[in-house]
């Protein structure tokens, strides 16, 4: 982990941290993550022509490029570390050749070298948008005929604590969710928005609708380090909203010497939900 040596890495930032938490989210959720490409496959049919809009680290790239074997993909992002290292998951995974990065903001207009495409999908990417409608108009309109495009926002960040977390007072993790949720109506207006309405707003019907949940009570080894991302950022989100008491404890669930640190415990519990919609244009 970074945390403790962070001031000795000047060259260290949060996009960084960012892209830790997205491929730690990719490995501890992994099942998650198929059942998830599972229900696109449902709708997509056998798309040829993948575009994955935000893709980050490229968890949903590589995982559709594993499920639709014919399929090459777009991995759309304005980060080119994102895109970076999302090439070299693709790399590693003898995925090179099937996969292209475009290192573009969204917000400044569709990229010309996308092309059209049978399948788009953006996961916990739209939010961020300026202007989210003007985004799906325009990936409607590189959808081929038939073609669909699977979104995927959150509602809730994942959690792993149980309610007494065994450091500081209980409901740590409660009182950190509705900071968040205070924050982001202002800071990302977008999240948690009305998606159906925005997906028609923008000229595209939605065809299917599903909440996928996740509880994993004995997870993989690496929920503490996903746990332990998690809470750094939230940590540099929050902490000026927190009190003394409560930014001990979550310092305490970070720091790797403290028995309650969330990289020793053997009680966590990895809760995720996403919400998804399989939209296209009006036949
Ligand atoms: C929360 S991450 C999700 C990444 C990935 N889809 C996943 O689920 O693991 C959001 C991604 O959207 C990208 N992003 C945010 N705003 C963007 C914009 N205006 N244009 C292009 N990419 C953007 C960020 O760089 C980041 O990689």
């Amino acid at each position: 982990m970074h945390t403790h040596h962070e001031h000795h890495h000047p060259e260290h930032h949060h996009g960084d941290d960012l892209a830790e938490l997205l491929d730690l989210d990719a490995e501890v959720l992994g099942d998650f993550h198929a059942g998830i490409v599972a229900w696109v496959g449902e709708h997509a049919g056998d798309p040829k022509r993948i575009v994955d809009l935000g893709a980050g680290t490229g968890a949903g790239t590589v995982r559709l490029l594993t499920r639709f074997p014919a399929a090459t993909a777009v991995a759309v992002d304005g980060s080119p570390q994102m895109l970076h290292r999302l090439a070299g998951h693709a790399a590693r995974l003898g995925l090179a050749d099937r996969v292209r990065t475009v290192v573009a903001d969204l917000d400044d207009g569709w990229p010309a070298e996308v092309g059209p495409a049978e399948l788009v999908w953006a996961t916990n990417s739209m939010h961020h948008m300026a202007d989210p409608v003007a985004v799906l108009r325009a990936a409607g309109e590189a959808l081929t005929g038939g073609g669909v495009f699977a979104l995927f926002e959150l509602d809730t960040f994942p959690s792993f604590l149980p309610e007494d977390q065994g450091v500081g007072r209980p409901g740590l993790e409660r009182r950190l969710a509705a900071i968040m949720t205070r924050h982001r109506a202002t800071d990302m207006p977008h999240l948690g928005g009305d998606w159906p309405a925005t997906l028609a707003a923008a000229g595209l019907e939605v065809r299917a609708e599903r909440r996928f949940t996740a509880e994993l009570t004995a997870p993989p080894a690496a929920a503490g380090r996903y746990a332990h991302a998690s809470f750094t950022r939230t940590r540099q989100g929050l902490a000026g909203d927190l009190d003394a008491d409560d930014l001990a404890a979550l310092d305490a669930l970070l720091d790797e010497r403290h028995p309650a640190s969330v990289l020793h415990r053997t009680d966590l519990v990895v809760r995720a939900e996403r919400l998804g919609w399989i939209a296209g244009r009006p036949s």
